[in-house]
């Protein structure tokens, strides 16, 4: 029964130093390093948790993308000094106290790690910020030519979550951009036959959450069909309409032409001048046959009388 107690205790206790030295194992880790979300175009102060008298406070910026920036303040001289840092990064001074790091209007390009490191009396600390810079996506709803809801989350970073009410089984296609962002664009997959008119997307992202909803016309889909279907049967007439008067009117020219030919009364080279005027192609092919004719009377000529003499 005793030693049953004891052994709860010292169970207990062992619980207890356990809890302790987790939650000084994570204190010490959320001091020496924390993370910061900002969304874009917001401002905010990072501080160092100072101690003690401090001689000199420095920050040390290694943004994700450009290179590294340093802000050092020194307290014996009140003086400060910066390399090339972005513009909206700079000291903010505060009455009775050592300044602070202060972004305004902050933009995707300065996400990175913030280091803070001061001397003071106490001796050498440090603490890191990791900056996450959100943005927030621009949200769209439309309705596409068939007829179905059409749901945009432009330039979101991370990229949103898009949700339909009532639900559907939907695509969502993503679109990264050079400066981190993501557009994401969800249509339906399959036209269900029973759609309610009224659509619900639902942007679901870190930096809140958006909704819009919007009444497609499910029988703009039958109207468009009918209207394509009308268009195409249409086109097609209007071709063979065409094609009809144009072989119409080319047999009615080709008989008018026999008719107003004259019937071999004229000579030969009458005849070649009127089509020359008329048609070079005709002209072409009637030079070829004089040429052709031109040589068979000259086989005929020639060559007739030696093969027909045998016969003869
Ligand atoms: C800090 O400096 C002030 C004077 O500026 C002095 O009065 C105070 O004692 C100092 N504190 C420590 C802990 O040295
Ligand atoms: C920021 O620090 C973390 C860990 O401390 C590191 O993994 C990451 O690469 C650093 N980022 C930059 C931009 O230096
Ligand atoms: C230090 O200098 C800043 C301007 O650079 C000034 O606003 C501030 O009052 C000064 N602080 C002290 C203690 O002199
Ligand atoms: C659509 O049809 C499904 C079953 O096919 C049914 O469960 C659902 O309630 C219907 N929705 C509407 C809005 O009629
Ligand atoms: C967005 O909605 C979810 C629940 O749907 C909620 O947990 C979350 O806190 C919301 N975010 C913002 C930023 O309002």
């Amino acid at each position: 029964m005793k030693a049953g107690t004891n052994m709860t205790i010292a169970g207990k206790i062992v619980y207890v130093l356990l809890l302790l030295t987790i939650t000084m194992v994570m204190r010490s880790a959320g001091n020496n390093s924390s993370v910061l979300v900002m969304t874009v175009g917001n401002s905010s102060v990072l501080t160092c948790p100072l101690k003690g008298n401090i001689t000199m406070l420095r920050w040390t910026i290694t943004p994700k993308a450009g290179g590294l920036c340093t802000l050092v303040y020194r307290v014996d001289m009140n003086m400060t000094h910066r390399t090339t840092c972005s513009d909206n990064i700079n000291w903010t001074f505060r009455a009775g106290l050592p300044p602070a790091l202060e972004i305004r209007q902050v933009g995707i390009a300065q996400e990175g790690n913030y280091s803070c490191e001061f001397s003071s009396t106490e001796g050498n600390f440090h603490k890191m910020y990791h900056l996450t810079v959100l943005a927030p996506p621009r949200l769209s709803l439309s309705c596409d030519e068939q007829g179905s809801p059409v749901c945009e989350a432009a330039a979101g970073k991370p990229p949103a979550q898009l949700l339909w009410v009532p639900e559907r089984s939907s695509t969502a296609d993503e679109k990264c951009h050079d400066n981190g962002t993501v557009t994401v664009l969800s249509k339906f997959t399959a036209c269900s036959t029973n759609v309610t008119n009224v659509t619900t997307c639902i942007v679901s992202h870190p930096a809140g959450n958006w909704s819009q909803t919007i009444a497609c016309c499910p029988s703009e889909k039958i109207n468009t069909n009918v209207f394509l279907y009308a268009c195409s049967i249409t086109c097609v007439l209007m071709i063979i309409t065409l094609l009809a008067v144009i072989y119409y009117f080319k047999l009615h020219s080709d008989r008018s032409c026999h008719k107003t030919k004259p019937p071999e009364i004229a000579p030969i080279h009458s005849q070649q001048d009127d089509t020359m005027e008329v048609e070079p192609y005709t002209t072409y092919v009637q030079k070829e046959n004089v040429i052709y004719n031109s040589v068979s009377d000259l086989t005929v000529g020639q060559n007739l009388p030696q093969n027909l003499c045998p016969g003869t």
